[in-house]
C-alpha cells in the first residue's frame, strides 16, 4: 500500500524542483545517497529498496527487467526529474534497455566506476554480485575505456545477505571477505572496484585485509559527479532548500528504518508501495510506463 500524499505538493512544481529517485534491492542504495547529500545538498530525493524481493543478484535478466520496469513506473509517477540506478545488478542487466523505454534519464553506475578504476590503475580488480559477474558489464566498459588493463571479477554471493542481516562484524563475514579477495590478491591487483553498492559498507573489513598500496574504487562518487554534471547540462539543479528525503520499500518498512538508523545517522520514516496498487492505478488512469 502506497501513500502518495506525501509528494503530491510535487506535481506542479518547476522541473529544477523535482525529486532525484533512485533505486537499490536495499540498504546498498544508501551508500549512494550519502553522497547525493555531499555532492548534491539542495536537491530533493526519494529512495526505494526493493526489500521484498531481495538479494537481485542472483535473479534473472528478465526478472530484473520487470523489477526495473516497475519500479521506474513507480518513479515516473512520483514526477522525479532523474533516475540513477543505485544498483550494479540493475545497471548490468537493464540500464541499456530501459534507456530506450523511458523518457527520464536514468544514470546507472557501472560506467562512471569503470572510468574511475582505469585512473586509478592497471591491474583492476571488481567484486560484484554473481548477476553482475557474469554479464561482464564490468570488463567490457573498461576494457572500452582502456584496452591496455587487465580485470579480474569475482562473484560475492554471501556478501549482500551478511549486509542486510547486519553481519558486517561478524568474524565469519571476514573469513568469507577474505576468501572472496584471495584471487584478487594472487593476481596482484592495484585497484579494487565495488562492484556492488552494499559493498562500501564493508569498507573496514575489505581494508583490513588489503594492503594500503591499493586502491577502493567507489562507483558511488561518480555516479553522483555524473549526475550533479547531467543536472547543469539539462538547466535542472535545484538552488533552492530541498525537501526530506522520502523513503519507500517493497517489504518491511520498520526492518529499513532500522538499517537507516545505522547507516544514515537518523531513522527515516518508511513508506511501503505495492506495485500491483501502481498497476491498477496506471490502468485507471490510462499512462503508459514503457
Ligand atoms: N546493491 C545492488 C548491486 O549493486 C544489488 C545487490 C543484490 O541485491 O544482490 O548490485
Amino acid at each position: 500500500m502506497y501513500s502518495s500524499s506525501i509528494f503530491e505538493g510535487n506535481l506542479d512544481v518547476e522541473p529544477q524542483r523535482a525529486p532525484i529517485g533512485i533505486f537499490d534491492s536495499g540498504v546498498g542504495g544508501l551508500t549512494v545517497l550519502q553522497q547525493l547529500y555531499r555532492q548534491l545538498p539542495n536537491e530533493s530525493i526519494i529512495y526505494f529498496g526493493d526489500t521484498a524481493r531481495l538479494p537481485y543478484g542472483i535473479r534473472s535478466q528478465a526478472e530484473i527487467l520487470q523489477f526495473v520496469r516497475e519500479i521506474l513506473d513507480w518513479m515516473q509517477q512520483q514526477r522525479v526529474k532523474m533516475v540513477i540506478m543505485a544498483c550494479n545488478t540493475s545497471s548490468a542487466l537493464a540500464l541499456e534497455v530501459v534507456r530506450q523505454e523511458y523518457s527520464i534519464p536514468i544514470l546507472g553506475v557501472i560506467l562512471p566506476g569503470a572510468k574511475a578504476a582505469v585512473q586509478q590503475g592497471k591491474r583492476i580488480g571488481v567484486i560484484a554480485t554473481p548477476a553482475t559477474a557474469k554479464s561482464n558489464a564490468y570488463r567490457q566498459a573498461i576494457l572500452e575505456i582502456e584496452p591496455d588493463v587487465q580485470v579480474w571479477q569475482v562473484s560475492c554471493p554471501e556478501f549482500v545477505p551478511l549486509i542486510e542481516q547486519n553481519r558486517i562484524h561478524d568474524p565469519y563475514t571476514t573469513e568469507v571477505a577474505r576468501a572472496y579477495l584471495e584471487p584478487l590478491l594472487k593476481q596482484e591487483i592495484d585497484t579494487l572496484v565495488y562492484g556492488c553498492t552494499h559493498y562500501p559498507h564493508l569498507a573496514p573489513i575489505l581494508r583490513s585485509l588489503l594492503s594500503p598500496q591499493i586502491k577502493l574504487v567507489d562507483p558511488a562518487v561518480h555516479v553522483v559527479a555524473a549526475c550533479a554534471q547531467d543536472l547543469e547540462l539539462l538547466a535542472l539543479r535545484n538552488n533552492h532548500p530541498p525537501l526530506p528525503t522520502r523513503f519507500a520499500v517493497s517489504g518491511c518498512p520498520q526492518q529499513f528504518a532500522q538499517s537507516g538508523l545505522q547507516w544514515l545517522g537518523y531513522t527515516p520514516l518508511v513508506e511501503q508501495v505495492c506495485f500491483t496498487d501502481i498497476a491498477v492505478s496506471q490502468l485507471q488512469q490510462g499512462s503508459v510506463g514503457h
